[in-house]
């Protein structure tokens, strides 16, 4: 079977309901990386920063996967498929998608401060004062700027497997995670969908959003 491995950013869950990061009104426009999503503001006022993604945790928990999601997971008829996501909602997961690796870590894990062992988080919010068994405080399990991306390495291996490499909803703005488009060496097609593109050398283009492009592109590839 041939690989197909599929790249997402924020877009795809964004007619899920839930904001990309550098659209108009997107969440950099409300709140400052450096107030939200480093070690040293989680250190400085680590209220603000759970109470970050206490939202979006809410958000996400009455947010479902779209067609675009559900549509991937068709690619299995015909396909090996491989999801890799810069997004920290599970919302491919809950599609039904099961070869998910998150690079940015996951809204609904919690990690221990002393050992990063991971927990889930119950319910919707994760407070000061929720501590691990071992009695430290819990922090997001999200990978906040300036920390080690630890599935970069598999991540790389993967899309260096891909016959086909997908890439959806991404400003591609970002760094390690962006630079995967640089290892599908051994691709036959590397497509990208966002409805405000920008152009690639030998990255065929569909400008349309995810929930509409991605189910006709799935059709497309399992007729070939
Ligand atoms: N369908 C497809 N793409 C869309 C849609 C849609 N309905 N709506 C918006 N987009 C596109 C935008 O045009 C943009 O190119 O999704 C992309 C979103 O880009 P960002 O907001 O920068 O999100 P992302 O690329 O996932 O950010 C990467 O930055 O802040 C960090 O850790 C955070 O994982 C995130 C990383």
């Amino acid at each position: 079977m041939k690989h197909i491995v599929v790249f997402t950013g924020a877009g795809i869950s964004a007619e899920s309901g839930l904001g990309t990061f550098r659209d108009s009104g997107g969440l950099w426009d409300n709140y400052r990386i450096e107030d939200v999503a480093t070690p040293e503001a989680f250190k400085r006022d680590p209220s603000l920063v759970l109470d970050f993604y206490n939202i979006r945790r809410k958000q996400l928990l009455e947010s479902d996967p779209n067609n675009a999601h559900i549509s991937l997971n068709k690619l299995c008829e015909k396909f090996k498929l491989s999801i890799i996501t810069q997004n920290v909602d599970d919302l491919h997961e809950r599609s039904g998608s099961v070869d998910v690796l998150h690079l940015h870590g996951h809204l609904r894990q919690a990690r221990s401060i002393m050992d990063n062992k991971i927990y889930s988080i119950k319910g919707s919010d994760l407070n000061i004062g929720d501590l691990c068994p071992n009695g430290f405080q819990l922090r997001p399990n999200i990978v906040w700027f300036g920390e080690d991306v630890p599935n970069m390495d598999i991540a790389i291996e993967k899309v260096m497997q891909a016959d086909i490499f997908i890439i959806i909803g991404t400003s591609l703005n970002v760094y390690p995670a962006a630079s995967l488009i640089n290892y599908a060496s051994r691709a036959e097609r590397i497509i990208l969908v966002d409805p405000e593109p920008l152009s690639y050398p030998n990255i065929e283009i569909i400008s349309e959003k995810a929930n509409k492009a991605v189910p006709e592109l799935v059709e497309e590839l399992l007729v070939l």
